[in-house]
Formats: C-alpha cells, structure tokens, sequence
C-alpha cells in the first residue's frame, strides 16, 4: 500500500516527537511491505515566523490533498504577543476546520506498566480506567464569532442540530463497538445549546436501542471523572467541554505525554496528533515523551489506512518497550530505565 502523509512538526518539542513517529511508521512499511511518502508542511509559530501566516493556503491544501494528517504540537510564548486571529494555534484551528474533522476521539486508558504513574489511589485506578472522549472539533465557541469592543469581550457558542446529529451518531457507534455505554455530557441547567444538545442526544437513541444513554452536567463529569472512571466507556461532548475533561482524562492515566488522538470527518482523510502541547520549557534536549505522538500513527494505521494488523503492531511495541523497563522522564519510576525522545523511538521500532 502507498500513501501520503503530510508532516507537520510544528514547534516546541513537536518536531523530535514526529521525528521519532515517522521512525516507527518507517519500520511499519519495511516490515509489512508498504510505501509511505511524507510532504512536510509548516503549520503554527514556525510558519508564522517563515510567512506571517499560522497556516498558509499553500499548507492547508497539501494537508486536504494527502492521505493524512501527522502533528506534533504548535504553540510556545515566543508567539504570546501576537494577535488572536494570528496566534499558532489559529492554524490548528483553520487546519481542523479546513480538513472538515469534526470527531475527535481522545482515549483515556490506562496503561496497567504505568499504573503507579497516576495521581489517583490505588484503589480507584484498580476498579479500571478505559473509556474515549470524543469531542465535536468543528464548532461551538472555538468557532462562533470572536470580538473585543472597549473593555467588552465577547466568544459565540453555537451549536446547529445538525453539528449535533453528526457528533452524536460518532459517539453511539463508538460506544456500539465498545462497552455500549455513551455518556452525553453538557451544562443543559444553564446553556440553551446545551439544551439542544441533549435534546437531540436522546432523538438519536431509538436509532441506537443497544447503546445505554445517559446524561451528565459537565461540571459533574469533571468530578466524577476522579472519583469514579470505571463508569465510563464513551463520553461525548462538545468542544470546549472536551478539550478540558480531555485534559483531566489524560492525567489521571499517568501521563500527558501517552495519549494519541484522532480526528476524522466525512473522510478517511484524517488528522492524527498527541493531545499535549509543545512543551517549549523542554524542546531540544530529547526528552520529551514521543509515544502519545506514536500511538497517533497507530491511530492512522488503524483509522484512515485500514491497517489494524500494523496498528496492533505498533501498540504492541509500546507495551513490549513499557514491560521492558523503558521510560522517558515523565513517565519515570523506581527500578525503570530512564531513555531518551529518539531512544524511545529507537526501542518502538525494533520491536516492531
Ligand atoms: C487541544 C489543544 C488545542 C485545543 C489548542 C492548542 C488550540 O488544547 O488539542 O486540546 O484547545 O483544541
Ligand atoms: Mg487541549
């Protein structure tokens, strides 16, 4: 199989966490016999810094013409001062939007190498920590119009029965495959799009008879997400609410820097990314984690390229690597073996 994956590194530590992933997909294709070609595209503070532009056209169209989408991270304080609409993270914005990717799926499990990692007590990471996120990426209040007027600021958030619809159907047919448990989680006590969307959250559910609906405030989900994660299998959500449970979900698995994230539309072109930011306190000193961005490629074997067996390939190898002993900083415990960004990267490969 041939594909195209257009690379984007980004800023911050991004550039050797995607190195060390294109490593790992180099081995998948020796391996199993497939050719993938990479065309680098300049997204975020670099390309602000190379056009006076987050994301380019020229950019996006190499994004929206490839197979999929690799990314690191972009972002870091160098670019703090520039206005809102310019910032690196716009054209994070504009990419997902322009590539039409409205289903971000962030899982949250826990590794059982990494169990001692996380901040929770043994006794609640023993009851089990595996469920996903998936968080409508398209719209609500990341989208609707921004303005600041005198000492008044104002963000939009809407949200259309459609945009709803759309995510929703993503969230029963993930829960279908999973544990048959999807959690809608809103704030329908005080939002009116909240209100919608929870109204056609249960309009979907005699689509859906073998999937159990249940409603959560969000404030509420964001307490028992630490009191009690064995009772998710499927949360949905809508975007701001999901990036910040999303946030919450990844450290209490141990780590940040372990989880990978897919984001897919009407397509199978998809746009693959670890969930952390670009970290630029530790760039350039090859120590950041790289699996988060690794387990993505994964993803894209598995979701864009229909390639489960290389995906299975490619976890296994991050288990195998984690039983070993094997640990970046982060991640690090007593009796491990502390490894750098590119040795990490090194131990994946070899053992795929
Ligand atoms: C994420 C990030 C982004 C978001 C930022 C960098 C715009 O926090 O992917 O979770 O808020 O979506
Ligand atoms: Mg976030």
């Amino acid at each position: 199989m041939t594909k195209n994956i257009a690379v984007i590194r980004g800023d911050g530590i991004g550039p050797e966490i995607v190195g060390q992933a294109i490593r790992v997909l180099d081995r998948v294709a020796e391996v199993y016999g497939h050719t993938f070609n990479y065309t680098d595209v300049d997204m975020g503070g670099c390309a602000i810094d190379k056009y006076g532009d987050p994301l380019p056209q020229s950019e996006l169209e190499k994004c929206v013409g490839s197979d999929s989408v690799l990314l690191g991270a972009v972002g870091g304080n160098k670019w703090n001062d520039v206005p809102g609409n310019m910032r690196p993270e716009k054209g994070l914005l504009r990419l997902r939007a322009g590539m039409g990717v409205y289903s971000n799926n962030r899982p949250a499990k826990i590794w059982p190498q990494l169990a001692d990692a996380s901040p929770l007590k043994k006794s609640i990471v023993d009851e089990g920590i595996d469920f996903i996120i998936v968080r409508e990426l398209i719209g609500g209040i990341y989208f609707g119009e921004h303005k600041t007027e005198g000492d008044v600021a104002t963000d939009v958030l809407k949200y259309s029965e459609a945009e709803i619809e759309r995510i929703g159907r993503i969230g029963f047919e993930t829960a279908r495959k999973r544990g048959k448990r999807l959690c809608s989680v809103e704030k329908s006590n005080v939002l009116d799009s909240s209100r919608l969307w929870k109204k056609v959250m249960h309009g979907l559910c005699e689509e859906y008879p073998d999937v159990e609906l249940s409603d959560m405030l969000v404030d509420n989900c964001a307490m028992q997400i630490v009191k009690n994660p064995a009772q998710f299998d499927v949360i949905v959500t809508e975007n701001m609410f999901g990036d910040i449970l999303s946030d919450e979900a990844s450290m209490i698995t141990g780590s940040i820097g372990m989880i990978p994230s897919s984001s897919l539309g009407a397509t199978s072109c998809g746009l693959y990314e670890p969930i952390h930011g670009s970290a630029p306190d530790i760039a350039g000193q090859d120590i950041a984690n790289p699996i988060g961005t690794i387990l993505s490629a994964a993803m894209m074997l598995r979701f864009s390229f229909d390639l489960d067996r290389e995906a299975d390939a490619v976890e296994a190898a991050v288990q195998k690597v984690l039983s070993e002993g094997f640990r970046t900083g982060d991640i690090m415990s007593v009796g491990c073996r502390k490894v750098s960004t590119s040795e990490m990267g090194d131990l994946i490969a070899e053992r795929i």
